[in-house]
């Protein structure tokens, strides 16, 4: 890797931060050294607590057992918004952008914090308590991190469910969770058109009997049907509450929400983060990943929807007393300058998003960048998927002027916070790695037999060592398929699915997942969830989901569909057929292409070779190696014969 040119941390970024690099070196050293100390430390300066902890961390990997701060006692709302009243009541926290660029509204912590103690009074009205689970099915408007915020206060569990999955994807987690509230919009808005996000929860709610009662957010006041005795309007349970709502005390361990995510086989996996460990983690890696001080503007793109808007538009920022942006619209509207447009409006200083979002805005050349005052930036960010160097030199050059590093953060649901990443004032950058590990974090990479893989450079599957605060605690209603999924594998360790490359610096490279989860557009999607909404019509028999690359979205969703007996495979079919994964998953999950498939490539036993699938998505045909191990060889032939033009 010697033509990888460094970036070296720029003086005046290394002057100005929390973290230099000797600090790195040595606190990075200490946490591994010193897990206890460290944490502890970090639990006292970061978060208020009122019972300090007994134990500061207990773990067996293979029994799935991991606990953080046993016995302390703290609540999250309260180290989100109370504490800081005295400090920061009129400061802004919550800078709300609507999809409309003339729209904006500014919460203030005091603002914040009197709405969301009346929001909790209003859920606790409607028979919410301790322990319940409330569903957030919301466009990105402040009340969705206000519902988050009420839930924390009164100790009810939240499941976010992002607003763009469909009614039947809805159904699926409300049964799951067996969630007794649910909180919707009437309609979101995305690029100046609406979505019908009541009617998709009512369609959700015929088969949902948990839920009781449905709080309706008024956005655009577009009609909406309406169930007495069931539906009630978010601003009439406002009216009628106080804004005195004392915080529940939550254990440390206590649940603090559920959040989906795909895995490789079966059904969304609902990850289960408690209050601790994980607001801390949230609130450690937001302040030195992102070298946030005070006063600065920061801004996720994230959705409330994903991992990311929880720990990095919510409970990071806010713990940290931050003034967090939230942005309802697209990267696209009213055209493509419109990050950067609100980046010169709010004089953002910190600018965190996604590499398909940056390869999208290339895409569209630099004229649109260009018109706007992008000075105020200091620190950029990328998550949810590698970066490729072109994007991160589009990114460092054209965005941040050259002189704001990039922290490429690598994590994932089940993580609850960022686990590699470069610091701002801390690591020299490569474009297209996540270099070095956090706080805390050991890294390890093991071959296919589970042994590891020592010296630089060297590559592997990355497992970590050591439990860390941040991470998930079980999977909703299946521990089994915790400890399954992630510590039997490698035993004593976590495994995270992901592949990686360690350089001859030591410096990381993830190679992307190793199991069969895809990665859309930063969308995490199982190839199996697909392939299960694409047998459920009528028409197909058999179906097989690969990821393949895409300029943009990173990965694509390539599908080989074997028709029932006697179907004609037409363009209509085709349309019918991304129709309904759409309507069965969201438009998310819309595959790019579907290639007929008269048989799939399956070995003797019946298993399907993806390994071949993937290589023909990729028109890499001299690469297929080994297909004598196949049932019937010739279906290789027909499907390289009849390859779609993309
Ligand atoms: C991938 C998103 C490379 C990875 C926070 C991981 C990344 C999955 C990066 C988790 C990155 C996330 N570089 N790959 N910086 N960040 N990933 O749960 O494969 O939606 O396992 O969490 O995204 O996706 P999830």
């Amino acid at each position: 890797m010697s033509d990888v040119h460094i970036h070296k941390v720029p003086k005046a970024v290394a002057d100005h931060a929390h973290i230099n690099k000797e600090v790195y070196e040595a606190e990075y050293q200490r946490s591994i050294e010193n897990t206890k100390g460290f944490w502890d430390e970090k639990a006292r300066e970061f978060l208020t607590w009122s019972k300090p902890w007994d134990v500061t961390v207990e773990h067996d990997f293979p029994k799935g057992e991991v606990k953080w701060f046993t016995g302390g006692k703290l609540n999250v709302s309260v180290n989100c918004l109370d504490r800081h009243l005295e400090t920061r009541g009129d400061q802004p926290a919550i800078i709300w952008e609507s999809d409309d660029p003339a729209v904006d509204k500014t919460y203030t912590y005091k603002e914040l914090h009197a709405e969301v103690c009346r929001f909790a009074n209003g859920l606790k009205a409607e028979g919410v308590k301790k322990g319940d689970r409330v569903c957030i099915y919301m466009p990105m408007v402040a009340e969705a991190a206000i519902a988050m915020l009420a839930c924390a206060r009164i100790g009810a569990v939240h499941l976010v469910v992002f607003g763009g999955f469909s009614p039947d994807a809805l159904k699926d987690r409300l049964l799951d969770s067996e969630a007794a509230v649910i909180i919707v919009a009437d309609e979101s808005v995305r690029g100046g058109k609406a979505v019908p996000l009541k009617a998709n929860a009512d369609q959700a709610l015929k088969s949902c009997p948990s839920v009781k009662s449905v709080v309706v957010v008024q956005r655009t006041g577009g009609s909406i049907d309406w169930t007495d005795g069931r539906d009630v309007w978010y601003h009439d349970l406002l009216e009628n509450a106080s804004d005195d709502c004392p915080a529940e005390e939550m254990d440390s361990e206590d649940p603090l929400f559920i959040l989906y995510t795909s895995g490789s086989t079966g059904k969304p996996k609902g990850v289960l983060h408690t209050t601790g460990g994980y607001l801390l983690h949230a609130a450690v890696s937001h302040k030195y990943v992102f070298d946030y001080h005070d006063g600065d503007v920061y801004w996720c793109t994230a959705d409330v929807g994903w991992v990311t808007g929880h720990t990095y538009i919510v409970y990071g920022p806010l713990a940290n007393g931050a003034q967090t942006l939230m942005f309802e619209g697209v990267p696209t509207y009213p055209d493509a300058s419109r990050f950067w447009k609100v980046v010169e409006k709010h004089k953002v200083n910190i600018f965190y998003t996604a590499p398909t979002a940056i390869r999208a805005l290339m895409a569209k050349g630099d004229d649109y960048v260009k018109t706007c005052d992008l000075s105020s930036l200091r620190v950029l960010g990328s998550v949810g998927e590698p970066i490729n160097p072109e994007a991160w030199e589009w990114y460092h050059k054209v965005i941040g002027g050259g002189r704001c590093p990039i922290v490429d953060t690598w994590w994932q649901t089940e993580t609850g916070g960022i686990l590699m990443t470069p610091l701002p004032g801390a690591t020299d950058l490569k474009a297209g790695s996540a270099m070095q590990p956090f706080f805390g974090i050991e890294f390890g990479l093991v071959d296919n037999e589970g042994n590891e893989v020592t010296g630089n450079p060297a590559e592997g599957i990355l497992v970590i060592k050591k439990p860390w605060p941040g991470m998930f605690r079980t999977l909703f209603g299946d521990h089994q398929r915790y400890i399954d999924a992630y510590f039997a594998n490698y035993p004593g360790m976590y495994f995270p699915g992901d592949g990686a490359r360690r350089d001859k610096d030591g410096d990381y490279w993830i190679t992307g997942r190793v199991d069969d989860v895809i990665n859309v557009s930063g969308h995490r999607m199982g190839t199996a969830e697909v392939e299960s909404a694409l047998v459920l019509h009528p028409a197909v028999a058999e179906a097989a989901v690969i990821g393949y690359p895409h300029d943009i979205k990173g990965q694509g969703i390539y599908t080989f569909v074997t028709l029932m007996d006697g179907v004609e495979a037409t363009d209509e079919l085709r349309q019918e057929l991304v129709n309904h994964v759409r309507k069965e998953i969201g438009p998310i999950a819309s595959p790019d292409v579907i290639q007929w498939a008269p048989g799939l490539p399956k070995t003797r036993s019946g298993k399907i070779m993806r390994r071949i699938l993937r290589k023909i998505s990729e028109n890499l045909i001299d690469e297929l190696g080994d297909t004598s191990t196949l049932a019937d060889p010739s279906v290789v032939d027909d499907l390289i014969a009849n390859r779609p033009s993309q």
